[in-house]
């Protein structure tokens, strides 16, 4: 069982766009808090967590296959956004480019014929449909409720309701 040189870099870039999504999620729920959106700020502080579990996950694959994880440098994310609708079309358009680096690595596997690389990103591909559909039905919000103050508190207290904690992992 054994990786590629190319699989190795691409499994170690995407500790690096976990590790990004980890920090930039952190930056916005840091923004939300000072911001006085509460509920955006927990589902944030939740979301920055799940990335991290992503993150390990990676890690703990590339170690496992013998091929050392090299843990990258973060970007410094922004500090601070126009709205909470700007926040979360930020959010989505990093999980796409998330879930285009994934089925590059799916592409890359079928390739080169590595099952176990493979099987492995399954998980993530499944991962990525729910992290893209969960901004998506955020962002119909606005369209369906409003932009106006009220309105923003609403889509706060729903977000509020939909932050979690990171599911319990034994694989990460
Ligand atoms: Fe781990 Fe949201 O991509």
């Amino acid at each position: 069982m054994k990786i590629s040189a190319k699989m190795k870099k691409a499994l170690n870039d995407q500790i690096g766009l976990e590790a990004n999504a980890s920090s930039s999620y952190l930056a916005m729920a840091s923004w939300c808090e000072v911001t006085g959106y509460e509920g955006a700020a927990s589902y944030f502080y939740a979301q920055s967590d799940e990335e991290r579990t992503h993150m390990l996950k990676v890690v703990h694959y590339l170690n496992d296959m013998g091929a050392p994880a090299t843990i990258p440098a973060t970007k410094a994310p922004a500090a601070s956004y126009k709205s909470l609708e700007t926040m979360i079309k930020t959010a989505l358009k990093s999980e796409q480019t998330v879930t285009a680096a994934i089925h590059k690595m799916v592409e890359i596997a079928q390739k080169e014929k590595d099952h176990s690389t493979y099987a492995f990103l399954e998980w993530f591909v499944n991962e990525q449909v729910q992290e893209e559909t969960k901004f998506e039905t955020i962002l119909q919000k606005f369209d369906l409720i409003g932009r106006d103050k009220l309105a923003i508190n609403e889509i706060d207290k729903l977000l509020a309701a939909q932050a979690t904690a990171p599911e319990a992992d034994p694989a990460a």
